[in-house]
C-alpha cells in the first residue's frame, strides 16, 4: 500500500493521492473509521465500486451452524459472525443524467486523507462524465469519538465550467449485496440478507430503518437527518421501503456553485429493547447530535484527539515511515477501544469482517497494554465485558468438567465460537491473559474500586480453572497438561512454559485479591483455605528446562522433537498451516509465533538476563512468524538482548503490517494487535519499559536509524514524558505527584517541572541471530533503504 505509488508518507495522516482499484479493499480497511461501537469501512461515498461494503455495530452478529465432519462432546454448536448492518454512509450522485461512478468517464484527480489529528476521512476528486460534464466532489466523514452512536458525512458537489443538473441521494441501505466470500458456505448464508425489516420511516429530511437479525434476535436501528444548503432552487423528497430509506436532493448548479449535504447518522442495537424504544433511541441520538451540528461534532472530535495525543503521542526521529505507522496504529487502537463500553474489542476492530468479527486474547495481551498507559478508561470497559460474560465462561468450564470459568478462545457474545478444539478449547491461556490484563490495569491506575468489583471475581474464577485443570504429582510438583500455548504449531502439550508462568501469576494475584478483600470474596465462596491451595499450586508449578542446552522448553519435551526441515521448505510454503498437515507441525520443533519468547516479556522477572538471551536465540531459529502477533514481541526481546538492528526490522514489520499489506489480508480488516504491537516494540522494546509492581522501569537503547524516540504515558494519575536519544534519556513528569522511575536499574526521582537525564549505556556489537530460511523480518528484507 504505502509502497504503492499512490500512498504518501506523512507524520499525521495517511494520504492516497490517486484511486487504485487494485488496492480498493485494503484501502477500505486502512481508511475505516470507528469508535469501538460503530465502524464504517472506508467505502466510497457512492457505495460502488467497492471491495467489501462494511458498516458494523460492536456486538451485532448472526448465528450459523458449525460444521463438523466428526462431532464430539462439548463442541460448540453454533458460530457467531459479525454482520454488515444498515449502511448509513451512502450518498449517490447523478450528474446530469449519468451516475457518478468512477469506473466510467475520466477521473481527473482523486485524493483521500485519513487525518489522525482531526479524526476524519477527507476525499476530494474531480471527475468528467462520459458526456464531458465536469464536477468536483468533496466529502468529509467521521465516526464521533464523543457521541457514541453518531457517524456523519459532509458532502459537496461543484460543477466546473458548466451548468449541471445534480441529484444527490442520501440513503440508509440494509441487506446490501456482498461479494462472494469463498469461506464456509453456512456462514456465507447467514450473511446474505441477515436483517429482517421491522420498520421504515421517511419524513422531511429524516430517515429511519429498524431491522432484526433472524437467528440471534438482535434489533438494529439506524436513523439519519440532513442539513442541505446550496443555490436557491433545491427540491427534496424522502421515501422509505423495508430495506431502503432515501432523501433525494435535486438542483441545477452553475459552475462554482456548491450543493452541500450534511448527514448525521445515529445507530443503536439491542437484544432486549422494543421496536418503539429503539426508534426513539436513534431519534434522540440524532437530536443530541443536531444540537452541535456538523461543525460542533468536528470540533469535539478534534478536541478529543488533541487530548489523546497529548497523553499518548510517540515521536520517532530518523524514520518517517515508522513515525507515520505508529500514529496510524495508535489511532486505530484508540478507534477500536474508545467507546466499546462493555463489549469486546475484536481482532480486526470494526474495520472488516475478518475472523468473523471475533475477539481473541489479542485484546488482553496486545491491545490493552497500549490502552492501559494511554486511555485506561477503555481498559476498564473491555475487562468489564469479560466480567459480564462470566456466566457463559462458568457454563463452559462446567461442560468441560472444570471449576471456575473457561473464557472462550474466540467469541462475540462471550460463548465459545471455536470449532477447532486443539487451538480453541485447549488454549486455556486466555484465562491467564485476562487476569494479567486486570493486574496490569489495577497496578497502572490504582483503581481500587475496579479491583474489588471486577478484578476479584474474575481472578477467583480463573484461579479455580487453573487449580482444577492442573494437578500435583507424587512429588508435589504442579503440572498443567494437555494445553495449547500461543504457538499454534504445537498443541495439547504438557506444561507449556508461557501458560504455566501466566497461570502462576493468575493464581498468586487471585490469592492476594482474596486476602485483600475477604468479605467480598466470601460472596464467591472463596476463603483463605482455597487461596492457600492456589499459592501451593503456583509455587509448585513445573517450568520445564533443558540443562544441557541451557534453554527453557516451550513445553515438556519440546527440545527433544525433530527440528522442522527449514532448508527444504520453500518461501511460497508459508504460512505453513496452509501447506502442511497439523499432525506434522505438532510433532516438530517449529514455532508459529512468539510463545516462550512472549513469556520472556510478560513474565520477565522469572528469568535472568542470560536465560533471556539464550532462550531468545534458540527460539528465534525456530519461529516462522505465521501470525502477525509475533514480530512485535520478537522486537521487544531483540531490543532487550541488544540485537537492535533485528529489533528495528521486527518493529518495521509490525508497524507496516497493514500499510504495506504484508500478510496480503488487510482487505479483511486491520491487524489491530500488530498495530498495537508497534507501540509495544517502541516503548517496551527500545524504551525498555517494564512495570515492576507499581514502579516503572526503563532500559532505553535506540537502533542506529533513530536519532530520537519520545513517548508519553499515563501512570497512577501522572503524565510522564520520556525522551531518548543515542546518548541519553530524559524523564519529565508533566503532571501529578512526584514518582520514582528506574533507568537501567538505577532509581531516579521525578518532580513536576524538573526533567531528569541519564546517559544511555552503549551496546556492544553482537553476532547476528539465525532465523529460519526465508523468514527474516519482512520489512527489513524488502525495504529498499
Ligand atoms: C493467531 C492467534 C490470534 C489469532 C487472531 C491467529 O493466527 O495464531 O494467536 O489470536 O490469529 O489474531
Amino acid at each position: 500500500m504505502i509502497t504503492h505509488r499512490s500512498y504518501a508518507v506523512d507524520p499525521w495522516s495517511v494520504r492516497e493521492t490517486e484511486l487504485s482499484l487494485d488496492v480498493l479493499a485494503q484501502s477500505e480497511s486502512v481508511f475505516a473509521l470507528s469508535n469501538g461501537h460503530v465502524g464504517w469501512r472506508g467505502n466510497l461515498d457512492e457505495g460502488e465500486p467497492h471491495g467489501l461494503p462494511g458498516s458494523y455495530l460492536n456486538g451485532v452478529y448472526e448465528l450459523h451452524p458449525l460444521p463438523y465432519a466428526e462431532a464430539g462432546y462439548g463442541y460448540p454448536e453454533s458460530g457467531q459472525t459479525v454482520i454488515n448492518v444498515t449502511n448509513g454512509k451512502v450518498l449517490r450522485l447523478l450528474v446530469d443524467d449519468e451516475p457518478f461512478d468512477l469506473r466510467y468517464g475520466r477521473l481527473l484527480s482523486h485524493e483521500r486523507v485519513l487525518d489522525l489529528r482531526r479524526g476524519v476521512l477527507e476525499r476530494t476528486c474531480e471527475w468528467c462524465s462520459p458526456a464531458g460534464t465536469r464536477v468536483k466532489v468533496r466529502s468529509t466523514r467521521m465516526i464521533s469519538l464523543t457521541q457514541r452512536s453518531i457517524g456523519a458525512v459532509a458532502y459537496e458537489v461543484e460543477p466546473v465550467g458548466c451548468h449541471v443538473r445534480i441529484v444527490v441521494q442520501s440513503e440508509l441501505v440494509a441487506n446490501e449485496q456482498l461479494p462472494e466470500s469463498g469461506g464456509d458456505p453456512r456462514a456465507a448464508l447467514a450473511l446474505q440478507s441477515p436483517l429482517e425489516p421491522e420498520e421504515n420511516f421517511a419524513s422531511g429530511h429524516r430517515l429511519r430503518l429498524v431491522h432484526r437479525t433472524r437467528r440471534s434476535g438482535l434489533r438494529v436501528a439506524v436513523a439519519a437527518d440532513h442539513v442541505v444548503t446550496g443555490p436557491q432552487h433545491i427540491t427534496t423528497a424522502s421515501e422509505s421501503h423495508p430495506d431502503l430509506a432515501r432523501l433525494t436532493v435535486a438542483s441545477v448548479l452553475r459552475s462554482g456553485q456548491v450543493l452541500r449535504v450534511e448527514k448525521l447518522v445515529a445507530h443503536g442495537w439491542s437484544g432486549t429493547r422494543s421496536l418503539p424504544a429503539m426508534s426513539d433511541q436513534v431519534d434522540a441520538a440524532l437530536a443530541a447530535a443536531a444540537l452541535d451540528g456538523w461543525e460542533g461534532l468536528a470540533q469535539e472530535q478534534r478536541a478529543c484527539l488533541d487530548d489523546f495525543w497529548a497523553r499518548a503521542d510517540v515521536e520517532v526521529d530518523g524514520d518517517e515511515e515508522i513515525q507515520q505507522a505508529v500514529r496510524f496504529g495508535l489511532f486505530h487502537v484508540l478507534q477500536a477501544g474508545a467507546r466499546a463500553e462493555e463489549r469486546a474489542i475484536p481482532a480486526k476492530g470494526l474495520t472488516g469482517s475478518g475472523y468473523d468479527g471475533h475477539a481473541f486474547w489479542d485484546t488482553e495481551m496486545f491491545v490493552l497494554p497500549v490502552l492501559t498507559y494511554t486511555a485506561p478508561e477503555a481498559v476498564a470497559e473491555a475487562l468489564r465485558w469479560r466480567q459480564n460474560t462470566l456466566p457463559a465462561a462458568r457454563e463452559r468450564a462446567a461442560q468441560l468438567g472444570l471449576r471456575g470459568a473457561a473464557f472462550p478462545w474466540r467469541t462475540i457474545d462471550g460463548r465459545e465460537g471455536s470449532a477447532y478444539w486443539p487451538a480453541g478449547t485447549a488454549a486455556f491461556h486466555v484465562d491467564a491473559d485476562i487476569a494479567h490484563a486486570l493486574v496490569r490495569y489495577v497496578a497502572a491506575t490504582g483503581d481500587e474500586e475496579f479491583a474489588r468489583d471486577t478484578g476479584l471475581e474474575v481472578l477467583v474464577e480463573t484461579a479455580r480453572l487453573w487449580r482444577s485443570l492442573g494437578h500435583h504429582d507424587h512429588r508435589g510438583t504442579f503440572h498443567i497438561d494437555g494445553v495449547t500455548g500461543p504457538d499454534e504449531y504445537s498443541a495439547i502439550a504438557d506444561d507449556n512454559v508461557y501458560t504455566n508462568l501466566m497461570a502462576r501469576g493468575n493464581l498468586l494475584a487471585a490469592a492476594e485479591a482474596v486476602e485483600r478483600y475477604p468479605e467480598e470474596a466470601k460472596r464467591f465462596g472463596a476463603d483463605d483455605e482455597e487461596s492457600a491451595s492456589w499459592r501451593d499450586a503456583a509455587e509448585a508449578m513445573n517450568i520445564p528446562y533443558n540443562p544441557e542446552l541451557k534453554v527453557h522448553e516451550q513445553s515438556e519435551g519440546f527440545t527433544r522433537y525433530q527440528r522442522w526441515d527449514f532448508a527444504r521448505t520453500r518461501a511460497d510454503q508459508y504460512p505453513l498451516l496452509l501447506h502442511f498437515p497439523y499432525f506434522d507441525l505438532y510433532r516438530k520443533q517449529v514455532v508459529k509465533q512468539a510463545d516462550l519468547v512472549l513469556a520472556l516479556y510478560t513474565c520477565g522477572h522469572e528469568f535472568d538476563e542470560e536465560q533471556i538471551a539464550r532462550n531468545f536465540a534458540y527460539y528465534e531459529a525456530l519461529t516462522v512468524r505465521d501470525s502477525s502477533l509475533s514480530a512485535c514481541i520478537q522486537a521487544v526481546i531483540a531490543a532487550q538482548t541488544g540485537h537492535l538492528r533485528l529489533a528495528y526490522d521486527y518493529t518495521a514489520e509490525a508497524a507496516l503490517m497493514d500499510l504495506e499489506d504484508l500478510e496480503h489480508n488487510t482487505r479483511d480488516g486491520l491487524h489491530i494487535a500488530s498495530l498495537a504491537g508497534t507501540w509495544l516494540a517502541l516503548v517496551a522494546g527500545f524504551g525498555g519499559a517494564r512495570r515492576s509492581g507499581t514502579v516503572l522501569e526503563f532500559s532505553p537503547r535506540l537502533p542506529e536509524r533513530f536519532s530520537r524516540l519520545a513517548f508519553r504515558l499515563l501512570f497512577r494519575g501522572r503524565r510522564l514524558a520520556v525522551e531518548i536519544t543515542q546518548e541519553q534519556a530524559s524523564y519529565t513528569l508533566l503532571s501529578g505527584a512526584p514518582m520514582t522511575v528506574r533507568h537501567h536499574g538505577e532509581e531516579a526521582e521525578l518532580k513536576p517541572g524538573a526533567p531528569v537525564s541519564r546517559p544511555v549505556p552503549s551496546q556492544p556489537h553482537l553476532p547476528p541471530l539465525e532465523q529460519p530460511l526465508h523468514r527474516r523480518p519482512q520489512a527489513g528484507r524488502d525495504r529498499k533503504r
